[in-house]
């Protein structure tokens, strides 16, 4: 292919790719419903919009489950390789995963994504090595943006507990505590233009707007 119609293919490629959002948060933060009214936010602009999370319903994410409410335990080391292996079948599956939306034109919201992994599982193991399969692997694709919505852990306790479902192994204060600290840790790593950090404990709205505010200029 001569050299201009492969930029123009790859301007046209770029125009047509949506974008790849994700959010992270400890437990509590809020990351449910702020991702619903950004869905709403970017469809009342007359996007396309899909909704997905990890862990996710494939295999490997129910394998996940199982292991986070202490049915099948596992060690450090084999959640964040299943972490990691769950992400790579998101990105990889034909025509619902990762690649295929956003290729196919399609906003992603996604609720959890490398961050965490790195958060929670690198703070348990060999962070490096968490950090390295995660940026690493060819089939994990990198995200536009990343919105961690942040919240101490004394409010983080009050939401949670006020919730009526059975608590996960990651839900006590000590933890919560550190997973955060953790966090602020491996978000520092990353380019800051493309991973911001939002107050969680203002008003619904007004974490909206703030949202809000940020994404506006990766739409164009
Ligand atoms: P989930 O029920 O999806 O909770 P939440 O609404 O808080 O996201 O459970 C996800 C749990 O899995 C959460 O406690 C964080 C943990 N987790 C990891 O430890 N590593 C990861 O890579 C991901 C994606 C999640």
């Amino acid at each position: 292919m001569p050299h201009c119609n492969r930029k123009a293919m790859n301007e046209m490629k770029q125009n047509t790719t949506g974008k790849f959002i994700v959010f992270e948060g400890i437990d509590g933060a809020g990351k449910t419903t702020q991702i619903r009214l950004l869905e709403a936010y970017l469809q009342k602009k007359g996007r396309r919009v899909v909704c997905t999370a990890e862990p996710t319903d494939l295999p490997s994410g129910k394998q996940l489950r199982r292991a986070l409410s202490g049915e099948e335990p596992k060690t450090p080391c084999e959640l964040a390789a299943l972490f990691t292996l769950d992400r790579i079948a998101h990105n990889m599956q034909p025509k619902t995963g990762i690649a295929a939306l956003l290729e196919s034109g399609n906003d992603l919201i996604c609720d959890r994504y490398f961050y965490s992994t790195l958060a929670y599982q690198g703070s348990e193991t060999d962070p490096d090595w968490v950090r390295s399969m995660n940026l690493n692997c060819p089939e994990i694709r990198h995200p536009d943006l990343c919105i961690f919505l942040d919240l101490s852990p004394e409010e983080s306790m009050k939401r949670i507990n006020s919730r009526p479902e059975a608590r996960e192994i990651y839900e006590t204060r000590e933890r919560l505590e550190r997973v955060r600290a953790q966090f602020h840790a491996v978000l520092k790593t990353f380019d800051p233009q493309s991973v911001r950090i939002v107050d969680a404990g203002k008003s619904i709205d007004e974490v909206q707007s703030e949202i809000q505010r940020i994404v506006d200029p990766i739409l164009k």
